[in-house]
């Protein structure tokens, strides 16, 4: 559905055309979701061992993995996000040595054998299996169905794994969803997007076999004086809850 400013396309499409401005848009999620990152991922992190990402985009967070000394398994529909991360790794010959990318819809992953990237990741899952210790998912969990992203990780995370799993906040959801402005078409370009409140994400992640670890950590801007270290498009966002961080264990 599309309307004259607002233009609703298939999330990989929509991701193609923001992929030119992912990473320089100034997003205030992104920030708050740098701020969770550099808390929670360091301690979880054992150089060597490795980590799958799910929906890694233009690599945010996957680099600071392969910095930490993870080797990554980094998975994304999006080609136009993935020809970004992959020009970031190519710059850099240790970070390319650590990370594997693939083309994966996590939709249809578990179901679909397509002798390429899907089939790919699959067997690198396997390969891998006895030194995958945590997945990590950034951003990502609006775009799909609870029951699809944690059936996913309950397939490729062995038992005693952690799952860092960061999103919109249910609260910024009620109110909008992902989306940035086309310079191009000069329109609002939307994904598919469905807002999970935290009952139902904990209520699904229990029917899988996950437990929290820790507690789930709700941020957003404060006030006036909050916003100004996240840029201008913070200050609309005064006091709504936006960003939401967990970890996970498998039991
Ligand atoms: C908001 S971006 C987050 C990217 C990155 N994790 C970050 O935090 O910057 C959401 C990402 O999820 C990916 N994504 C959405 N639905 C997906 C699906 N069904 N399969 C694989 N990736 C998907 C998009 O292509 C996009 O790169």
């Amino acid at each position: 559905m599309s309307s004259e400013n607002q233009h609703h396309l298939p999330t990989s499409t929509a991701y193609d055309l923001w992929s030119t401005v992912y990473d320089t848009d100034g997003n205030v999620l992104q920030q708050l979701d740098d701020k969770y990152i550099a808390t929670h991922l360091p301690p979880l992190i054992t150089p060597g061992n490795t980590i799958i990402e799910l929906g890694c985009g233009t690599g945010r967070n996957t680099l600071k993995l392969a910095e930490l000394g993870a080797h990554v398994l980094a998975v994304d529909n999006s080609r136009g996000m993935l020809d970004k991360l992959e020009a970031k790794i190519l710059e850099n010959k240790d970070l390319k040595d650590r990370v594997e990318v693939f083309v994966v819809d996590l939709n249809t992953f578990l179901a679909v054998s397509d002798g390429g990237d899907e089939d790919g990741f699959k067997t690198a899952v396997e390969e891998k299996k006895n030194n995958i210790s945590g997945v990590v998912s950034t951003l990502v969990l609006e775009h799909l169905t609870l029951s699809t992203f944690f059936s996913v990780v309950s397939n490729i995370l062995p038992p005693s794994g952690w799952l860092l799993l960061t999103n919109m906040h249910w609260e910024m959801g009620a109110i909008s969803s992902a989306g940035f402005n086309d310079p191009t078409s000069g329109k609002k370009v939307k994904p598919v997007s469905m807002n999970h409140t935290k009952d139902e994400i904990l209520a699904e992640a229990e029917k899988w076999g996950f437990v929290v670890d820790g507690g789930v950590e709700e941020e957003g801007i404060r006030d006036l004086e909050h916003a100004k270290g996240f840029g201008r498009r913070a200050e609309k966002w005064v006091g709504v809850l936006m960003h939401f961080g967990v970890v996970f264990r498998k039991v």
